[in-house]
């Protein structure tokens, strides 16, 4: 069983190159929290890293999950170039569970925070192309059963970077906003959102408090219409992996 989150994609279609090589399925975190996993054999995550860390609605689901203490569990990350301690807090989780991390493994992807961090520095084309050939060597490992422990040790400057980050004044700092004049409430952000924390009332976008920063409804809108404190988004700044079409990010549940 292969679990992810994403935002814009990268996370999504790496679980789904792993479950397709390991002959398994992949599923989101808001589908896989009520699943009982008691017979899986292998339980993977894949998750991308914000601000040095697992994302906060990740931790929440890791929390919730009833993942079986005879499974094989592996992390894989999907970042932008630096990793923090987004391995080391899913294995800290786990083990607060008397749980074990077996595996975690991490891959270098394109950056899709890059509205709030200024202009594409990435090279979108060569982390894409290397992808397959990446993940495949994590399917090798996990279909081994491999054991490492990559990424567990705990750091502590990317530690107090994510601490600032989830400060108030953090999350002020990259508080969402809606450019009415651009906005023509065709409720794409709603839908791709997977907390459900954006509505439309009164023909107006409301976003609400419950923010993962995943991005999505920044990068999906078809008007550009969604940016960050008095930023912005342009066209050419909203990312998603070319191998994800929208359909693919709006769940079941939010059709
Ligand atoms: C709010 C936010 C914070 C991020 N922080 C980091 C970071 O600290 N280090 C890093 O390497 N990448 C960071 N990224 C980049 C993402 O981890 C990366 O692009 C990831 O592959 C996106 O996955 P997705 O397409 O599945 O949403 C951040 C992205 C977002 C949206």
């Amino acid at each position: 069983m292969i679990i992810y989150f994403t935002g814009t994609g990268n996370s999504l279609t790496t679980a789904r190159i792993l479950a397709g090589s390991l002959d398994d399925e992949a599923f989101h975190i808001n589908e896989a929290v009520d699943m009982d996993p008691s017979q899986e054999k292998i339980i993977g995550l894949v998750y991308p890293c914000y601000y040095n860390d697992m994302p906060n609605a990740v931790k929440d689901f890791v929390k919730k999950f009833k993942f079986n203490k005879t499974t094989y569990i592996f992390g894989i990350l999907t970042h932008g170039g630096d990793p923090g301690n987004s391995i080391h807090t899913f294995q800290a989780l786990l083990a607060e569970k008397g749980l074990d991390l077996s595996y975690g493994n991490d891959i270098l992807m394109p950056v899709n925070s890059r509205i709030m961090y200024g202009r594409v520095t990435t090279d979108i084309q060569i982390r894409v192309k290397n992808q397959k050939k990446i993940v495949k060597r994590f399917t090798s490992d996990v279909s081994s059963r491999r054991k490492n422990s990559t990424g567990f040790k705990k750091k502590m400057v990317p530690a107090i970077m994510s601490n600032l980050s989830n400060s108030s004044l953090g999350k002020r700092l990259v508080m969402k906003k809606v450019d009415s004049d651009r906005c023509i409430q065709c409720g794409t952000c709603v839908k791709v959102c997977s907390l459900k924390n954006i509505k439309i009332k009164k023909d107006k976008v409301l976003i609400g408090k419950s923010c993962t920063d995943c991005l999505a409804c920044m990068h999906w809108c078809p008007k550009a219409a969604i940016g960050f404190g008095r930023r912005n988004v342009k066209r050419e700044q909203q990312y998603h992996h070319p191998n994800v079409k929208l359909k693919d990010i709006i769940l079941q549940e939010q059709q």
